[in-house]
């Protein structure tokens, strides 16, 4: 950070109890609006938004996506009440987003209506949306920079991938480009000012009936005869003309003679970041493959020094998968925050440099392992013996991950690097099939862990070497002993610990993806916040949160039923906090978000962002 001091900060605000109702609620003397909710005119195309589910394919491509997640604040002409903010639209509810769902499908479980799936296909992808405070109450701006990307956008795809066979397809034979972003859930952002989106669970909107690679049978391409796509878009016809289908691309099934006679690679176009410059009204989105290929969890940059290469940490969400690093050839200017060649400075430092997996060895100690050709595999041999390109590697990465011998892990998600200590945590957020057989690791250390755990570490200066702790354990209140290990109590138990971001002040925002009886009994899925730079013993050694500092550790907000409480951004003067509402039960009821739906009345539900600030103006938390 420059140099500059960062004084520590004190949580001045009370732990609010559990809630199971049809609104948000959040601690004494704050408010919360509901901003942007699914279905959001962007531009003057868009029709309003309909209650019926009316609204049409050309409206969707042109108003706020469903299910929000990952969000980002981009201040224009550093203002703190005026920016743009981009936010990710993860997947679709179907029953809110049309009139009737089952009219479109036939009997047999294909699709039949071309309009709504193209509307479901744009309800996908990423919003950027310019947003002001006017009195007490952000709104929507109009702005030729307010636009949408889809499942359907054309990208680019830059990095190791780009131009190589693996990406040719009828719609880009030169392996240039690919068509669309599906499943952005966790994101990130750039030191310059670009929007990272990460293509989580896009694998099960692609299906392959034939021969499959082994790339496609290890990151789970639906296979098999039987084989269907998440929505089954795949199996409506769509245009005539080849280069132009819309929908049969999502079947990769081997079928012509080559790549460009059948649809094979298209699944080869998905599962990398994706950069966005958000100030830019007609830039396309770039797909950075040098980052990896897998389910994308977020995407944080680490901490920035002039001269050091850029370090960038991205998880990947799905049982027992890994956690991954990559670290930039180029070595950091700060000259190039203020750059206005976004993307351009995205290809400096995004498209060379090496990606490494983790290792977490016992007694705290880990190990960053290489996913290059000479990386060390577990046999003393090197990813040369089984890849013959970079290219290759990343494609299937997860598969190279296996071979240097990664920890296999509970469900890596979201990653943020405290600006005091420099510590880097991570939300691992449950995995209830590591069993007896599985066995654990010193870094998942529990069976059947439903609560899920925040882990830490501090990079070695090499790079390569890092020392870990865990930081907080999930846990009922009530659990036993040897399960809730951070002596959690009433007011901060939590489960499932998903979003994580720490805002510039060193408070850390912990948000949760709820999946334990005990807790969802208690309470729907919240944000917590603590100050981990705050926990230090006699020696200045940072502590874990136990049974004596739990109190430090507080539940600031609880969202509606239903919602998982997911994607933090805060406006530069840390007076307006924004999170995501994703795929709440029956809200929201008003602009209002902490208004609860009345007994009786049942809404269309929205995902919406929610806004969160201090009645009396003031700076949040402190
Ligand atoms: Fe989309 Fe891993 O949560
Ligand atoms: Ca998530
Ligand atoms: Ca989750
Ligand atoms: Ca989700």
């Amino acid at each position: 950070k420059g140099g500059e001091t960062i004084q520590p900060v004190t949580l001045k605000f009370e732990s609010i109890p559990g809630a199971l109702t049809d609104a948000v609620h959040v601690a004494e003397g704050y408010t919360a609006q509901v901003l942007a909710p699914w279905g959001t005119p962007l531009n003057g195309i868009a029709q309003a938004w309909q209650d019926d589910g009316s609204n049409t394919a050309m409206d969707q491509a042109n108003a706020v996506g469903m299910n929000h997640d990952g969000l980002h604040f981009f201040p224009l002409n550093d203002s703190a009440t005026e920016g743009l903010l981009c936010v990710n639209h993860e997947y679709i509810e179907m029953d809110e987003l049309h009139p009737d769902k089952a009219a479109t499908f036939n009997p047999d479980g294909t699709r039949n209506d071309v309009d709504a799936v193209r509307k479901e296909i744009f309800a996908h992808g990423v919003s950027v949306i310019h947003i002001a405070l006017e009195g007490d109450q952000w709104v929507v701006k109009e702005d030729t920079r307010n636009r949408r990307y889809t499942g359907a956008s054309t990208m680019d795809i830059a990095g190791p991938l780009a131009n190589t066979k693996h990406v040719v397809t009828p719609f880009s034979p030169d392996g240039s480009q690919a068509r669309g972003t599906l499943n952005n859930c966790g994101n990130g952002y750039t030191p310059w000012g670009t929007y990272l989106t990460c293509e989580e669970n896009w694998p099960g909107y692609f299906v392959n009936q034939g021969a499959t690679t082994a790339d496609q049978d290890r990151i789970g391409i639906s296979s098999g005869v039987d084989a269907t796509g998440r929505y089954r878009w795949e199996t409506l016809a769509g245009n005539a003309d080849e280069r132009l289908d819309e929908f049969r691309r999502f079947d990769v099934t081997p079928t012509g003679d080559s790549e460009l006679s059948d649809y094979r690679n298209e699944a080869n176009g998905h599962g990398y970041i994706v950069e966005i410059d958000p100030y830019r009204a007609n830039s396309r989105a770039v797909k950075r493959t040098a980052l990896g290929r897998f389910r994308h969890e977020g995407c944080t940059f680490g901490t920035l020094e002039a001269g050091k290469p850029l370090v960038f940490y991205s998880g990947h969400d799905s049982r027992f998968e890994y956690m991954y690093k990559f670290v930039s050839d180029k070595m950091w200017d700060p000259a190039d925050a203020n750059s206005v060649d976004r993307l351009g400075t995205g290809d400096k430092y995004m498209n060379d440099g090496t990606l490494y997996v983790a290792r977490f060895d016992a007694d705290g100690k880990g190990v960053w392992l290489p996913l290059t050709l000479d990386g060390i595999t577990k046999d003393n041999g090197t990813l040369a013996d089984h890849f013959s390109t970079q290219a290759e590697i990343i494609l299937n990465t997860a598969g190279a991950a296996d071979l240097v011998g990664a920890t296999p892990m509970d469900r890596p998600e979201w990653c943020a690097v405290d600006p005091i200590t420099g510590s880097v945590y991570l939300t691992l957020t449950n995995n209830t099939k590591r069993t007896e057989e599985t066995g654990t690791n010193p870094a998942n250390p529990r069976l059947m862990n439903k609560f899920g755990h925040v882990i830490r570490w501090d990079e070695a200066e090499n790079h390569t070497d890092f020392t870990w702790d865990i930081f907080v354990f999930g846990s009922a209140a009530d659990a036993s002993e040897d399960i809730n290990l951070s002596g959690l109590d009433e007011m901060n138990q939590f489960a499932s610990p998903d979003g994580l971001a720490f805002d510039s002040r060193g408070i850390l925002w912990i948000q949760t993806d709820n999946g334990a009886d005990e807790v969802e009994n208690y309470t729907n899925d919240q944000m917590l916040a603590v100050v981990p730079s705050n926990l230090k013993d006699a020696d200045g050694k940072q502590e874990t949160i136990s049974a004596e500092n739990q109190g430090e550790l507080k539940r600031f907000f609880v969202g509606p039923n239903g919602c998982e409480v997911t994607g933090f951004t805060i406006s530069p003067d840390h007076r307006s906090m924004f999170v995501s509402i994703q795929h709440p039960g029956n809200w929201p009821y008003s602009d209002n978000a902490a208004e609860a739906t009345p007994e009786g009345t049942t809404v269309r539900a929205r995902a919406s962002i929610v806004v969160i600030r201090r009645q009396d103006g003031g700076e949040l938390a402190v």
